[in-house]
């Protein structure tokens, strides 16, 4: 699939319904119960420590991230991509917007869990560097377990800090 282009910007008011609804569809697909509901995503746009961002592409809502930013250390704490849009470079564009804030903000590592099924995730986040440091049984609602990815920032060496 040839890449598509996009615009990256923070997210507004107007996004929080798209934003969960993507993530209940998309993230806590079979999950019991919907926990980044719209009142959580509004919360985290007011967060001072919380980055919501928003990839439109061909005028159209494509994905967005959600990442808290610590002192030294990000943890990405939601993200997806519209299905249309997938395999398309929006996901890779996201993350290099996030990993260059990130280090200019002199944040050196990057955290993220996905459930140990979704390998399309596992994938995405290897090609962009993210290494597997290791899971967390029950993780999802005491039911599924979570694989732990991290990404060191600065060079690409990217060995693993527990
Ligand atoms: C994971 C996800 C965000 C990837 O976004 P994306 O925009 O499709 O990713 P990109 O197009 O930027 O992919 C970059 C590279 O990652 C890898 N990759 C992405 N999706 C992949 C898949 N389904 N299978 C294998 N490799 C994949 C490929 O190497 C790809 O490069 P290529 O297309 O040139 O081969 C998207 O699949 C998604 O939203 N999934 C559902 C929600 C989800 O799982 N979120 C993450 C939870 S932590």
């Amino acid at each position: 699939m040839s890449k598509t282009p996009c615009t990256i910007r923070l997210a507004r008011g107007g996004d929080i319904q798209q934003i969960a609804v993507m993530s209940r569809c998309l993230i806590e697909v079979g999950l019991r119960g919907w926990t980044w509901h719209p009142t959580r995503i509004a919360r985290a746009l007011r967060g001072r420590e919380t980055c919501v961002l928003v990839a439109e592409a061909e005028e159209r809502f494509a994905g967005f991230a959600i990442t808290e930013f610590g002192d030294t250390r990000a943890h990405l704490s939601l993200f997806a991509v519209q299905p249309a849009y997938q395999r398309r470079g929006i996901g890779m564009a996201m993350i290099e917007w996030i990993m260059e804030s990130a280090l200019t903000a002199g944040v050196t590592q990057i955290d993220v869990e996905m459930r140990s099924n979704n390998f399309a995730a596992r994938s995405f986040y290897e090609a962009l560097g993210f290494l597997p440091t290791g899971q967390v049984a029950g993780y999802y609602q005491n039911i599924e377990t979570a694989v732990r990815m991290q990404r060191r920032l600065g060079s690409m060496a990217t060995t693993p800090e527990q």
